[in-house]
């Protein structure tokens, strides 16, 4: 068991790639606490691992909202008694051509991919800190590292938290914390299912392993930087991205 008894919040955890995240943190032997926005299929996920006898807990929590973020650390302590991983995961697109795209959602973006792994991160930090120990992981993403037609905000917003990350790695390391970040490929989730069909195709056909990657293998590297086998890895930004050239 590789996170045996170790206590993990993973944001977003109700789909995609969250979820393959929790279902194989808890395989490991740790105790997850599944957080999302979405309370219906949260609380269903949960459900459905718990039934399987893997210790997983449902807290709704809006990752842009603190006070949401600040129960959710609350109700985690309580529930679990620490905080060992944070796996900032939760994020949204709003994809448009820069000349269209609304102000708005240029904004919510970059609410919801980049302020909300400042909240979670500094609300769990403390917590982390008094342990003098833990793991932090970033997602981050393809077009945040390459950039992306049609993503101005969500390239913006991914490209932002690899800065975050490699800040953290040098504020941090002397806490015992490390930090990291993973950058996933086209992935086969929600996310990428409303793309348009050609540009899927598009994207298929530039990858070197000729296939998207499926949310276990992302969660397998979430896995590898959470686990102690990653101890000296700090600062890091994983491609996990089939050998993309975008
Ligand atoms: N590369 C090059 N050109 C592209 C392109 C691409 N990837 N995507 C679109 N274009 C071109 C189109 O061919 C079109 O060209 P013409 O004007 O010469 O015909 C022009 O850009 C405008 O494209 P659309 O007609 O599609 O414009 P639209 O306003 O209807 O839609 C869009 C714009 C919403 C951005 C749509 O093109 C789209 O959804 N693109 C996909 C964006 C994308 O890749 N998103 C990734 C989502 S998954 C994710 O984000 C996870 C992750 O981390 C990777
Ligand atoms: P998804 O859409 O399947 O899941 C995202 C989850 O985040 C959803 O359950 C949603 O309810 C939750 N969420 C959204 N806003 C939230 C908020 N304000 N507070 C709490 N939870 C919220 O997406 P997917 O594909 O699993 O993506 C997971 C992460 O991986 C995201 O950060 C995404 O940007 C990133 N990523 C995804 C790629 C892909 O191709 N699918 C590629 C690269 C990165």
């Amino acid at each position: 068991m590789r996170l045996q008894n170790q206590v993990a919040i993973i944001t977003g955890g109700a789909n995609g790639i969250g979820y393959a995240a929790v279902e194989r943190f808890a395989e490991e032997g740790a105790r997850v606490i599944l957080a999302d926005y979405d309370e219906e299929t949260g609380a269903g996920a949960a459900n459905h691992l718990i039934e399987q006898g893997y210790e997983v807990t449902f807290l709704q929590v809006d990752v842009v909202n603190r006070e949401s973020v600040q129960q959710l650390v609350e109700q985690t302590l309580k529930t679990y008694g620490g905080i060992d991983i944070l796996v900032n995961n939760a994020g949204i697109t709003k994809d448009a051509m820069l000349a269209k795209m609304e102000p708005a959602d240029f904004q919510r973006v970059l609410d919801v991919n980049l302020t909300g792994v400042f909240n979670c991160t500094q609300i769990v930090l403390p917590h982390l800190i008094e342990k003098g120990k833990g793991k932090i992981i970033n997602t981050s993403s393809v077009s945040g590292v390459y950039g992306n037609v049609g993503q101005t905000n969500y390239a913006a917003s991914k490209a932002a938290v690899i800065g975050m990350t490699k800040s953290w790695a040098k504020e941090l390391g002397r806490k015992g914390i490390n930090v990291n970040a993973v950058a996933p490929g086209f992935t086969r989730t929600s996310m990428v299912e409303k793309m348009p069909a050609k540009i899927i195709e598009q994207m298929t056909s530039v990858v070197a392993l000729q296939r998207l990657a499926v949310p276990k293998d992302i969660a397998n590297a979430y896995l590898f930087l959470a686990s102690s086998e990653s101890d000296y890895v700090h600062g890091h930004v994983l491609h996990v991205d089939g050998g993309i050239q975008m």
